[in-house]
């Protein structure tokens, strides 16, 4: 049910008359929200004390205006003014229990209505660099990407869903290089994923090493710049004490020379520690300028060479079995999977056209596209010739364009990569697909608890299928731990404790990712994850399962499921209509969650909804209510909480389990 619209659309022909701008109005109606606080109102409309000083009126007197206008009688059972000019809304019960028992005849949709003006997305999530093992970064645009698929196309819209696999950069020049170079036959036979894994580790140990020790020099002059900066700012400060600016600019200066002597030092230490290695120093020079052969060995690829480009196609299958297995344990699926090789015939065409239209000029023999207020313009074909990750995204977006026509396109990818993204939309845009409304859905780090990106104690970034099992056992420790079971009388065979274990686990991932606000970080706690108190999937998920155990018991004492699925819904106990108002606002939430893309909106909303049903459940009675009516009634209330919650969780690609 959308009730807020319902109200504003009630609200609309009042406020016309004073505002006259669409958008004025539009806004004026956004403030129009369910009450944070039961106890006032159920919905509340703050519109008349912004219009204060156009009407040159008191909010009271205007708020009395609207009311004598305003009819929501058939909906509400109480309109009133309150503090300086709030009106407050009060359902009416019966209105409220009709549109619940609507839901619960809809088990399916929960009587969620489809978007009145369909729109086509796409959506770009999870897009891993396939030459690497999946690890925990990767899973914040999968699961958002995944529920926000999810959400859309529950509310009407079509949604296609793209995984641009990164199965053409540079990391195959790495492992191609690294094969040639590095490879142990035996366990390449054995276990082609894990020896490609090793092989790019161990390159990429090599590249960054050198690339510390060629930066050495960098570092130095940005410190010996940063000294003589602070010391001209100490000098400027010492003469005008009194100055508040140069002193803060001496405070600055003196925090970017602390700053350039710490990464020095730092890059000091990592040079001397890894050098302590013989065998590896001996590699490294062996290998001198790794990072110039390996883009050798992916420009040979780009251009054509049979001998790369068989490696290539023998190594990518091997790569996509490895991400496959984590998708399929989760059970995300997309419709296309191009990946950014796909794309690798167009980008051609793609940079004759940016010069043709004299949107790129070349610019020390690279081509280069100028944009206003960015320092370094986008690069979309290399002085060498070779073509990088944003010509890439440039020839995907005009790819999709003629495929689906999208009215919106959504790239699910870290924060880290606003600024490519920006440049992208701005090319995108001159070039013209300007109808397409373009959104970075942009997610922050997964941090340890020492508040850096998440890593194992070796140091090494956690692998995502490691990280699942371990996930998966946890929850097995808090769920299915004999003392719980005993005290609970739960019993459960072997089998039943593995789905358990499984549902939770994975539920546990997911949930913790999704309840953050996506534009921060957020810490990783698996001990937390799994608990099943607090904000956590565990919770939701152990709420459902109290709400089929309820219906469970209901059954065995003789009520039918007819009895209660039809049964009048009659909501007069506080925690009863608290809950019933909650289920309501179902549609409406899933609406909000949409505006910016923020699953975290759901997970919110699901905790709201256990703790509300918990008190509902702690203070009514359900078999023992004192009419078979109010048990009806209570049964149904538990049912379309029962579905809720399940659809809720499905929505964030979460499962459930019936007992638990
Ligand atoms: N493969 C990229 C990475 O791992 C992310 C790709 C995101 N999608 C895009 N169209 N650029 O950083």
């Amino acid at each position: 049910m959308r009730v807020l619209s319902l109200i504003r659309s009630r609200f609309a022909p009042i406020l016309a008359t004073w505002l006259t701008e669409p958008e004025a109005l539009a806004s004026a109606l956004e403030r129009i929200v369910a009450s944070r606080e039961s106890h006032l109102a159920d919905y509340q409309a703050n519109v008349a004390m912004p219009l204060q000083k156009k009407l040159e009126k008191p909010p009271l007197a205007i708020a009395e205006e609207i009311l004598s206008k305003l009819d929501l009688s058939d909906i509400c059972s109480s309109v009133s003014i309150a503090g300086q000019g709030y009106v407050n809304l009060r359902l009416s019960p019966e209105w409220l229990a009709k549109c619940l028992m609507e839901a619960h005849l809809d088990p399916e949709r929960l009587a969620v209505g489809l978007a009145a003006n369909p729109k086509t997305y796409v959506i770009d999530f999870s897009s891993p660099n396939v030459a690497k093992p999946m690890h925990v970064g990767h899973i914040r645009s999968t699961v958002i990407g995944d529920s926000v698929t999810k959400i859309l196309r529950f509310l009407g819209h079509s949604v296609i869903s793209d995984n641009h696999l990164g199965d053409w950069g540079t990391q195959f020049g790495m492992i191609i290089y690294g094969y040639k170079n590095f490879r142990d036959d035996v366990a390449f036979g054995q276990a082609p994923v894990l020896e490609l894994s090793r092989i790019y580790r161990v390159v990429q140990k090599i590249i960054g090493f050198q690339d510390a020790v060629s930066n050495i020099p960098k570092l130095e002059l940005a410190m010996e710049r940063a000294e003589e900066k602070s010391a001209e700012s100490k000098f400027k400060s010492a003469a005008a004490p009194q100055d508040k600016k140069l002193a803060k600019d001496f405070a600055t200066a003196f925090k970017q020379l602390d700053e350039a002597n710490d990464e020095l030092a730092k890059s000091k230490k990592y040079i001397e520690e890894t050098s302590r290695d013989a065998e590896f120093l001996e590699c490294s020079k062996q290998h001198s300028q790794l990072g110039q052969r390996v883009l050798k060995e992916t420009s040979k690829l780009h251009s054509g060479d049979a001998e790369n480009l068989k490696l290539w196609e023998a190594f990518v299958p091997n790569c996509k079995e490895e991400i496959h297995s984590v998708y399929k344990r989760l059970n995300i699926q997309f419709d296309h999977e191009f990946g950014e090789s796909y794309y690798h015939d167009l980008l051609p065409a793609v940079v004759e056209d940016l010069l043709a239209r004299s949107l790129a000029v070349q610019s020390d023999g690279a081509i280069c596209v100028f944009l206003d207020g960015y320092d370094a313009p986008m690069i979309v074909r290399k002085q060498d010739g070779a073509f990088l990750y944003s010509t890439t995204d440039i020839a995907t977006a005009i790819f999709r364009e003629r495929e689906f026509a999208p009215d919106v396109s959504l790239y699910v990818v870290d924060h880290r990569q606003g600024e490519h993204f920006q440049k992208l939309f701005d090319v995108l845009r001159k070039i013209g697909l300007s109808h397409t409304e373009l959104k970075h859905v942009e997610f922050g780090t997964v941090c340890g608890k020492d508040g850096k990106p998440y890593k194992t104690r070796s140091g090494a970034v956690v692998g995502l299928n490691a990280m699942l099992d371990e996930a998966v056992s946890g929850a097995w420790d808090v769920v299915c731990n004999p003392d719980r079971l005993q005290g609970s009388g739960l019993a459960f065979s072997e089998a039943e404790k593995r789905q358990i274990a499984e549902t939770v686990g994975l539920g546990a991932i997911k949930y913790a990712d999704l309840c953050h606000n996506r534009t921060s970080n957020y810490i990783f706690d698996m001990e937390k994850m799994v608990q099943l108190h607090g904000n956590t999937a565990a919770y939701i998920q152990y709420s459902y399962a109290r709400t089929r155990s309820i219906l469970r018991k209901a059954q065995a004492e003789g009520f039918e499921t007819n009895q209660w699925q039809l049964a009048p819904l009659v909501l007069s106990a506080s925690p009863e209509v608290n809950l019933g108002l909650q289920l309501l606002r179902f549609e409406d939430m899933l609406n909000q969650s949409m505006v910016d893309y923020l699953p975290n909106v759901v997970t919110e909303y699901l905790f709201d909804t256990a703790k509300l049903f918990s008190s509902f459940y702690d203070q009514c009675s359900v078999l023992d209510a004192e009419t078979p009516e109010s048990t009806r009634s209570r049964l149904r209330l538990t049912d379309l909480t029962s579905l809720t919650l399940r659809k809720g969780l499905e929505l964030l690609g979460i499962g459930v389990v019936e007992r638990m």
